[in-house]
């Protein structure tokens, strides 16, 4: 078996419930995945939550919990919000597993060992409220440092640090060599800026237990924990089987069917330094080759009038009633759109690699009229049609025109489209040629006029290769739409009376997937209107 086209996200930290941004990036990992099978590809796709850390440590004391209900708590509202949302991985991570624990000391050790990490003292100035070590990043303009620090003293401590200065070279000349090591394009450029700016700088990993806890032990130093990256990056390999010494009994996949990643899908603002440089540099100073360096997506933000959606920072909206009370949460928005009303909206409204402002006008607008008034209606109204004049019975019909033409010359070219959009991820170009696709056919029902041409019994034939035409091109429909929708795709394909072949690709489409004498099934609403609350008087 050939390998396995291995996707996965950032791992969301865990102190605090998942917002919208979280959900975009899931939904836009489990739709690629979703759409690599339909392209006949093995797929392997893994995401999962980020446990450790000073942030997780310090809210489950505010809450007077121990970190690992707290951890609990927060890791089930992930994990419902998935189920609910569809997002359905092959593994799933969470980095307080021990499989993961035991992977990350053993890369520490392993380096350790070589000599490439090492002990130094440093000074600084240290926030004694926030528990931290300040830059001058973090001085106010005036040079002082702001409330929010509280005291701030000059410390000193004793910390490890990787040598990651030592590779730095090496990436610039592999990122030279593999132009496609991050998409889009524009974000490997600005990497490779970022890697002539920070040249020279080991990176600390540890923190001295007296300050933080909750993190995996430095093997060869129980007084420290490792600290956010070499724990949290190791997720994509020690959950994808690296170095697995269980590989029968564990469940992990096999490291040989899956490694290198294909995609690591992440914000822009994780792809400098982590992703970027401290990943690719931390696999090579382990020893993987060149070929094994992983691929890195990068997707842009959802906005809201222009600043990062975040669990953190409320940005009220203010412009008028509201149905959808708060779009920062995915359920709330769920709720009124339902599972694959917001999955629609969030991979039709922003161009994979950009950003986009959320509102509720915009998703509202989106679930009325592309899917309630031209995909929902289309099947409705098609259905409906074929009731009435056929008995709901396909019949072999050779009636044809240019209309009928142009929309079969449509239909069967969305696969290519579809799979020339998806080599750059540019999954709302998918939509919007299916959207326009279903457009074509009510205007195609529009203008071969069904309803006029059935009052005559002579009109037959025609009548029979509209509803024919009309009802392939929801087929096909359902099967492109599947990736966003897979509710949806089942629904349709659930009126249209049809089971598509297990396994079905997309080289496979065809004109004829419904064959002579298939029986329709019964129409009901898919996209049933929401109304926007009436303005404020
Ligand atoms: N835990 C780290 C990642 C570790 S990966 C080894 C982290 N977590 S996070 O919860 O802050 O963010 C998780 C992902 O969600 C990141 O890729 C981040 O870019 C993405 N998003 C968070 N807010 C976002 C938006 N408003 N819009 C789109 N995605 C953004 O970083």
């Amino acid at each position: 078996m050939g390998k396995k086209f291995y996707i996965t996200t950032a791992i969301d930290y865990t102190n605090g419930a998942p917002h919208i941004g979280h959900a975009y990036e899931k939904i836009l990992a489990d739709t690629m995945a979703r759409y690599m099978r339909l392209a006949g590809h093995d797929v392997y796709f893994l995401c999962g939550l980020d446990q450790h850390g000073q942030k997780v440590q310090l809210s489950a004391e505010k809450a007077g919990v121990s970190p690992e209900a707290f951890v609990r708590a927060i890791s089930d509202q992930f994990i419902a919000l998935w189920k609910r949302l569809d997002v359905q991985p092959d593994g799933w991570v969470e980095t307080t597993d021990p499989r993961h624990k035991q992977v990350v000391q053993d890369m520490l050790q392993q380096l350790f060992d070589e000599g490439q990490i090492y002990r130094r003292s440093m000074r600084g100035w240290y926030s004694v409220r926030q528990e931290q070590f300040l830059s001058d990043k973090d001085r106010e303009p005036d040079g002082s440092w702001g409330s929010q620090w509280g005291l701030v003293e000059e410390r000193e401590e004793e910390n490890y640090y990787f040598r990651l200065s030592d590779h730095t070279t090496w990436l610039r000349q592999h990122l030279e060599s593999h132009p496609d090591m991050v998409f889009p394009p524009n974000r490997q450029t600005q990497l490779l800026n970022a890697l002539r700016e920070g040249d020279g700088v080991d990176l600390c990993i540890s923190r001295p237990k007296s300050r933080l806890t909750w993190g995996i032990p430095l093997p060869f130093d129980d007084d420290y924990v490792t600290f956010v990256w070499f724990d949290a990056l190791t997720n994509y390999a020690s959950f994808a089987g690296f170095r697995d010494r269980a590989p029968e009994s564990s469940g992990l996949p096999k490291w040989e069917d899956l490694w290198p990643c294909d995609a690591h899908i992440i914000g822009k603002d994780i792809l400098i330094p982590a992703h970027g440089i401290y990943w690719p540099i931390m696999l090579h100073a382990c020893g993987l080759p060149d070929d094994q360096i992983p691929k890195i997506l990068v997707h842009g933000w959802w906005n809201m009038k222009g600043r990062k959606v975040s669990k953190s920072e409320k940005i009220e909206d203010d412009s008028g009633p509201k149905l959808i009370p708060d779009l920062v949460d995915p359920h709330a928005i769920a709720d009124v759109v339902g599972t694959d009303g917001l999955r629609y909206f969030l991979l039709s409204d922003i161009a994979t690699g950009g950003d986009s402002d959320i509102s509720e006008e915009r998703i509202l607008v989106r679930y009325n009229k592309d899917l309630a008034d031209i995909l929902g209606n289309l099947l409705n109204r098609s259905l409906n049609m074929a009731r009435k004049y056929l008995g709901s019975t396909l019949i072999a019909a050779s009636h044809d025109s240019d209309l009928h033409h142009a929309l079969r010359t449509t239909v069967t070219q969305l696969p290519k489209a579809a799979r020339d959009h998806m080599k750059t991820w540019q999954i709302h170009l998918v939509l919007a040629a299916i959207i326009d696709a279903a457009r074509q056919a009510n205007e195609f029902i529009d203008k071969t006029a069904p309803f006029k041409l059935a009052k005559d019994p002579a009109n037959a034939d025609a009548v029979a290769s509209i509803m024919r035409h009309v009802a392939e091109s929801l087929a096909h429909f359902s099967i492109l739409l599947s990736p966003v929708m897979p509710t949806t795709a089942r629904r349709m394909q659930s009126q249209l009376g049809w089971t598509p072949p297990d396994g079905l690709t997309l080289d496979q489409l065809h004109w004829g997937l419904l064959p002579d004498g298939h029986q329709l099934g019964e129409p009901q609403p898919l996209f049933p209107k929401v109304l926007p609350p009436p303005a404020a008087s």
